[in-house]
């Protein structure tokens, strides 16, 4: 698997490279790709595009980005590839996708990590976000903002998951991530990692029982046709994260940086709004598919069940320098 998505990436890099480098326009005009993995409907496709409009706003038309939806470049593990080698400019993914690229972004992932919104939007516009961002400057990438992408909870085909005994058995969808494997391991599910492009035809087909997910997905990616069952498990909440290739960002000069740097900030904040409006939107639409919400969850139960997992990152002495910092701006230090 890992061959083939090396032999995709840098087939797509001499495609990318061959047909149409992203070049300058004219000699002040720079064109830049952004490839992710949801459709025009969905809401970071509309914050992307914000993001686009506000950096050639600010810059009278000479940063210019081009936004490529539907994994039209490939999984989120691919466009961060192309991200890497500077075939794309930039890229939004899950932090969950990020892990394997550096071990601090799967902080993010860790479930029941964040007590609640606030917190979240308190950590992730602090510099403990920032700091784990530049872990992988030298890898070729580096996060520029995150965008809000809820909070995930269990939905299957036909049984809700109120205890950790209603997932036995099961097998769920996971992001392929190391983290998403063993929270769901812990929580009494048979994980079954894949491609979030590929999660709705594995429903349909039953290869999966279900899958975890914001209830966004339920709408804009049809899940909602075929699994009735959405459960609060409230296990994670992760975030969405913009990351931009080194190669590019270091060829701009200190105003390029500090426009794009703020653009993202800006479509940050404005995705927020979207986000909550979207959320009741995709309640509302799905119900009418026939989806039944389950508040009647013993979350307590799956919190104790992930314990290890909060147990393991206290005693790595470089990821619990983080998870203190996150635990004391909990306590409001
Ligand atoms: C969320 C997230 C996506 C991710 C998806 C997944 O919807 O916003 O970036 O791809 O989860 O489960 O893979």
């Amino acid at each position: 698997m890992r061959r083939l998505s090396i032999g995709f990436v840098s087939a797509l890099t001499c495609f990318l490279a061959a047909c149409s480098t992203p070049t300058a326009l004219s000699s002040d005009v720079t064109v830049m790709r952004l490839p992710h993995n949801m459709n025009e409907s969905h809401p970071i496709h509309q914050s992307l595009v914000h993001f686009a409009e506000l950096a050639e706003e600010k810059s009278n038309g000479t940063l210019r980005f081009d936004i490529f939806p539907n994994g039209q470049l490939g999984s989120e593990r691919e466009a961060i590839e192309l991200t890497q080698t500077g075939a794309v400019d930039a890229t939004k993914v899950s932090a969950t996708a990020l892990e394997s690229f550096s071990p601090f972004y799967a902080l993010f992932s860790i479930p029941y990590l964040f007590v609640d919104q606030d917190h979240y939007y308190e950590v992730m516009e602090s510099s403990i976000a920032t700091d784990i961002y530049d872990s992988t400057s030298d890898s070729g990438f580096f996060g520029l903002t995150y965008y809000d992408a809820g909070t995930r909870n269990m939905y299957t085909i036909n049984q809700p998951v109120r205890e950790p005994e209603d997932l036995a058995g099961l097998k769920i969808r996971v992001q392929p991530s190391e983290t998403a494997i063993q929270m769901t391991r812990l929580m009494g599910g048979a994980p079954t990692p894949m491609a979030f492009g590929e999660v709705y035809t594995a429903l349909q087909q039953g290869v999966i029982d279900g899958t975890e997910n914001n209830e966004t997905a339920l709408i804009s990616n049809n899940h909602g046709e075929v699994a009735k069952d959405y459960s609060y498990t409230e296990h994670a909440i992760v975030p969405d994260l913009l990351i931009f290739s080194k190669l590019r960002w270091d060829s701009f000069s200190e105003e390029e940086r500090a426009i794009i740097k703020e653009a993202a900030d800006e479509s940050s904040q404005f995705h927020k709004e979207l986000w909550a409006e979207e959320i009741e939107r995709s309640v509302e639409a799905a119900k009418e598919l026939g989806v039944t919400f389950h508040e009647d969850v013993n979350k307590e139960a799956f919190r104790d069940l992930v314990e290890p997992m909060h147990e393991a990152v206290r005693s790595n002495e470089e990821m619990a320098e983080y998870y203190e910092r996150i635990r004391a701006m909990e306590r409001g230090e």
